[in-house]
């Protein structure tokens, strides 16, 4: 009962810094990690069935793109361990189709989806008192936000707009 206080603390002006508890971060964190398992096999497949000319160093990206998602990867799993939960093994589902634009379709909503997920997770870890964590991840999203904009500009897109903050 004398915890009931501190949890339902609050960090900020909805802001996504809200204090919430170590064992929401590993369920949450378990969720990124997920995703993460997601854009490995997605980068993995894409990366070799991408067909077409113009689609050649795109193609090539995405080779790296994988790698640098298996390094997220390792990186959550990690945390999450340190936190003294269990990394999760199953994937989040991935999408496949003929089209190479689709491909790059859901490579760039699903990168859209992992920044605002990583921006919230930041928040959380801060406010948390995590700060070395909320390090890491701002390191991922680093990478995040230029694979998204590897895959807006191959698709010929704007990057999505995110400074609603979310
Ligand atoms: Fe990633
Ligand atoms: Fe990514």
């Amino acid at each position: 009962m004398a915890k009931k206080n501190k949890a339902n603390k609050r960090g900020g002006k909805g802001d996504g810094g809200e204090q919430i508890s170590r064992k929401e971060l590993i369920r949450l964190l378990n969720e990124d990690l997920a995703r993460e398992y997601q854009a490995i096999i997605a980068y993995v497949v894409y990366s070799q069935v991408l067909k077409g000319a113009q689609y050649m160093n795109i193609a090539k990206e995405l080779e790296v793109h994988a790698g640098e998602e298996l390094a997220h990867a390792l990186i959550l799993s990690k945390q999450i361990d340190y936190l003294g939960g269990m990394p999760v093994v199953m994937p989040k589902p991935v999408k496949t189709s003929e089209k190479a634009t689709d491909m790059l379709r859901f490579d760039l909503d699903n990168e859209t989806e992992t920044i605002r997920a990583y921006r919230e997770r930041v928040r959380q870890c801060e406010a948390l008192g995590e700060f070395a964590m909320a390090e890491q991840i701002r390191d991922i999203l680093v990478q995040e936000q230029e694979h998204q904009i590897d895959l807006a500009t191959a698709l010929g897109v704007e990057v999505p707009d995110m400074s609603d903050r979310r």
